[in-house]
């Protein structure tokens, strides 16, 4: 049988994400708008492209729920991106009430999917999409530690000049301001970065991939970044179709691990066919716990403006 994954929003990071998981032949993708006409044409476009790439998946744009059912993971990407001197969390209003009609749609449809959000701000929006879908919180999953790990590993990478392939990085916490990239977790060849580099270059790493959404968003101006987004998406979605037990940062729903409760934060998973088949707890010095618990405190916040 096919795996079938619904991508609710075509816009950057949707189509992107498209184009990623059929050219890698993952799975069948249907990509929904509400925009008439962007989902058809962007996904007839990718369709035509396949013969090329020498793929199979079949991709179809629409702007119908039924056309999702019994999608195996469903994608949620719709939302306004940030705008410049915009905060992520600006858009919390906006993107949950967009949240709010897409979620029952694409359950209603898909009762047995994996939800990925995407859309910002993540962990409040992930935290929204939990309580609409009614899911048990193994299959509501956001993504927010992937893309900010796979920042913090290129500029590991680039300051010391060796393969990106060498670098692991963990990023806890939410997807903002506050995120904690966790330096002694952080490896190149298996050797901690703060073996590597000095404490101030460290910092300024840390710095950069705390900014590093905004950073791209001060260069293109009308929008937010999409291609590394969207790749790590994908790299969810492929653990996940193909039952990998990979271990990745993810916003999770925590029920007591790392002391919190009924919140979603960034931490690492285990992601396979269930989605998140473990919450793994590591070990955190008081500082890397304070600034964990720091940045679940401004989930909190959100949340409660939001009330889910
Ligand atoms: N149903 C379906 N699609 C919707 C809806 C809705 N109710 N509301 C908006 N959309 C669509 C828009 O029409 C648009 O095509 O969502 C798409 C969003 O695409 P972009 O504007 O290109 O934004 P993108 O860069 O893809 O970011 C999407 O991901 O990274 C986050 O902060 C970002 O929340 C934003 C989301």
């Amino acid at each position: 049988m096919r795996k079938k994954v619904t991508i609710v929003g075509s816009g950057n990071v949707g189509a992107t994400a498209a184009h990623w998981i059929a050219s890698k032949e993952l799975a069948d993708v249907v990509l929904i708008d509400i925009i008439d006409g962007v989902p058809q044409g962007k996904g007839l476009d990718l369709l035509e492209a396949m013969p090329i790439e020498k793929r199979d998946s079949h991709i179809l744009g629409t702007q119908d729920y039924r056309d999702t059912a019994n999608s195996d993971i469903v994608v949620i990407t719709a939302g306004v991106p940030r705008k410049p001197g915009m905060s992520r969390d600006d858009l919390l209003n906006i993107n949950h009430n967009i949240m709010k009609t897409v979620v029952g749609e694409a359950v209603k449809y898909s009762p047995n999917c994996i939800l990925i959000v995407v859309s910002n701000p993540l962990d409040a929006m992930a935290q929204a999409a939990y309580k609409m879908s009614g899911f048990p919180r193994e299959r509501v999953i956001g993504m927010a530690g992937v893309l900010d790990s796979a920042r913090f590993r290129t500029f590991i990478a680039q300051e010391l000049n060796v393969s990106v392939e060498n670098v692991t990085a963990f990023v806890l916490g939410g997807h903002g301001d506050t995120m904690v990239p966790l330096a002694r977790y952080s490896t190149v060849a298996g050797i901690p970065i703060t073996e590597l580099l000095d404490a101030t270059t460290v910092e300024k790493l840390i710095q950069r991939t705390r900014d590093g959404g905004a950073e791209i968003v001060k260069y293109l101006k009308t929008g937010s970044a999409y291609y590394a987004p969207s790749a790590a998406v994908t790299e969810m979605v492929e653990a996940i179709l193909k039952d990998k037990k990979k271990i990745l940062p993810c916003a999770a729903y925590l029920e007591g691990e790392y002391g919190m409760r009924g919140l979603f934060v960034g931490v690492p998973v285990k992601l396979g066919a269930k989605g998140i088949e473990q919450i793994v707890e590591i070990k955190l010095t008081p500082q890397e716990k304070s600034e964990l618990d720091r940045s679940a405190a401004s989930v909190k916040e959100l949340v409660a403006v939001i009330g889910v």
